[in-house]
């Protein structure tokens, strides 16, 4: 009995130093999580689109001129978000897409000219709102998804760029009339498009 106060006391003083050692404002968002496993039904989501060798320099720029394999990237958006999205034109919190890499293939079984998808992964990118602020995640040699911590160039062209709230919606070709209807289209967007030239991202460092 005496043993457990002594401990009760003890935990509590602990308990207090913490508090002092960490201040926490009631204000504070939790910070989001470390890793997260990649959603194992993602391939049934809702599809939005598949760019091929998208490059954000300039035109004919290195990458596209030199001998290079074409890259597919096909993304998803989970279901309950996309509903959201269909009647307001917005993401709601806990909203994941998932940006999935596969490496086109010339002359793969009758194909004579054009690229398909090879059937491997060679590359997978999750970008999630959580507590209504939007994280990366890439994957680590472990095979999960690890947070990217602030500052990255992930969020510093998808917020200066996409056209809703950090989601790059002027390339999903079903998402971006909702976004007009709903007049939810970003400022950065919408004066991009107004001045082409600021649609060019500044050098990466
Ligand atoms: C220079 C601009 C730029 C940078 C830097 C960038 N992205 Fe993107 N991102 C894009 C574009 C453009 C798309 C649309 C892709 C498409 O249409 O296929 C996109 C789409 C995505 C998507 C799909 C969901 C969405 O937000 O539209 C994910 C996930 C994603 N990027 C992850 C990342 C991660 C992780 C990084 C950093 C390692 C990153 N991006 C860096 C331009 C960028």
């Amino acid at each position: 009995m005496l043993k457990a106060v002594a401990f009760a006391v003890a935990a509590s003083t602990l308990a207090v130093a913490l508090v002092v050692a960490h201040p926490v404002k009631a204000a504070d968002k939790p910070a989001p999580p470390a890793t997260m496993p990649v959603p194992a039904d993602y391939r049934e989501w809702q599809y939005l689109t598949s760019g091929i060798d998208m490059t954000y320099t300039q035109a004919g720029a290195d990458s596209l001129k030199t001998e290079h394999q074409s890259v597919f990237d096909n993304v998803f958006v989970n279901p309950e978000a996309y509903k959201v999205f269909k009647q307001t034109g917005t993401w709601p919190d806990n909203t994941t897409f998932v940006l999935e890499n596969r490496k086109g293939e010339a002359a793969a079984s009758i194909n004579k000219g054009g690229r398909t998808q090879n059937a491997d992964v060679s590359g997978l990118e999750i970008h999630r709102k959580v507590n209504n602020e939007w994280a990366f995640y890439v994957r680590g040699g472990d095979g999960t998804e690890h947070l990217l911590p602030r500052p990255a160039s992930c969020y510093t062209c998808h917020e200066a760029h996409a056209a809703v709230d950090t989601t790059f919606v002027q390339f999903y070709p079903t998402l971006l009339p909702i976004a007009k209807t709903k007049n939810t289209l970003s400022a950065n967007y919408l004066k991009e498009m107004a001045t082409p030239e600021a649609a060019t991202p500044a050098p990466a460092k």
